[in-house]
């Protein structure tokens, strides 16, 4: 079974350390009203940590689901500073973007720690949004998709909580976040084969179709959503600064019908 139609489609916000409390509420608000009309897409949105627990009661009654931006490798103690996956499960996250390619190249994150904060993640009953994504030299130098299978392979090495649950794969080309550069179908099509052959080589196809859901994210906006929404091979998007605008993001959801 191919795992386009049995899978929903996600449009994802990461609001990145952009708006203060105010202006976070505010965005909030208007997703709420702009948003409740969307069927069939699954939305969901994250803000800041110091937010997640005020914004995730406000959104409770609502079709917009909580995510975290980040989650502390370990498990609890003495780590200043780190907020755990139980601490962000109890406040009612169910997604915990993990490996965002800021967090990897200008927070010094590794492979191994995203593989750790990836089994948090299902240790505490959250689906991690893995990201992955080359670099401008790496692609230039041909190598992005031994980088890409090297993220895959150790950010998903003896993974407990897999293949048995959902995982959600965000591909990210550094290139393309933030740059208004955006991807070819063709290319897409050959990272998402990519992706396809590294699951199934660690877990298995039948894993790849039924639990894993490959998102697309980079300079995502009302102008290109629509040919993203077109590629049936990809389950939705991870948008940044066109999420900043609730206009813009509605105009981004309603062209997923
Ligand atoms: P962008 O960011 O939409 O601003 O390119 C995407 C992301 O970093 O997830």
């Amino acid at each position: 079974m191919l795992n386009e139609g049995i899978m929903p489609k996600y449009l994802i916000a990461n609001w990145k350390m952009n708006l203060l409390a105010g202006s976070s509420l505010e965005l909030a608000e208007k997703y709420k009203q702009k948003l409740k009309g969307i069927k069939g897409l699954e939305l969901a949105v994250a803000p800041s940590a110091l937010y997640l627990d005020q914004l995730g009661k406000f959104f409770r009654k609502t079709n917009i689901k909580l995510v975290a931006q980040n989650v502390a490798a370990q498990d609890q103690g003495a780590w200043t500073g780190e907020v755990s996956a139980k601490m962000l499960k109890e406040i009612g996250c169910g997604y915990v973007i993990v490996g965002h390619s800021e967090r990897r190249h200008k927070m010094g994150e590794t492979n191994e720690m995203v593989n750790k904060k990836i089994n948090q993640c299902f240790n505490n009953g959250l689906t991690p949004i893995l990201c992955i994504g080359e670099t401008e030299d790496e692609k230039e130098a041909g190598r992005r998709n031994s980088v890409l299978v090297k993220q895959l392979q150790t950010a998903l090495d003896k993974v407990n909580g897999l293949p048995e649950n959902k995982l959600l794969i965000a591909y990210e080309p550094v290139w393309a976040i933030g740059t208004g550069l955006n991807m070819s179908a063709a290319a897409m099509f050959e990272v998402e084969r990519l992706v396809k052959r590294t699951l199934s080589g660690l877990y298995s196809e039948k894993f790849y179709d039924t639990e894993v859901s490959l998102i697309y994210g980079g300079s995502v906006s009302s102008i290109n959503a629509q040919e993203f929404w077109n590629l049936d091979f990809m389950q939705g998007m991870l948008v940044g600064t066109a999420s900043l605008d609730a206009v813009e993001f509605e105009l981004i959801a309603q062209q997923a019908s």
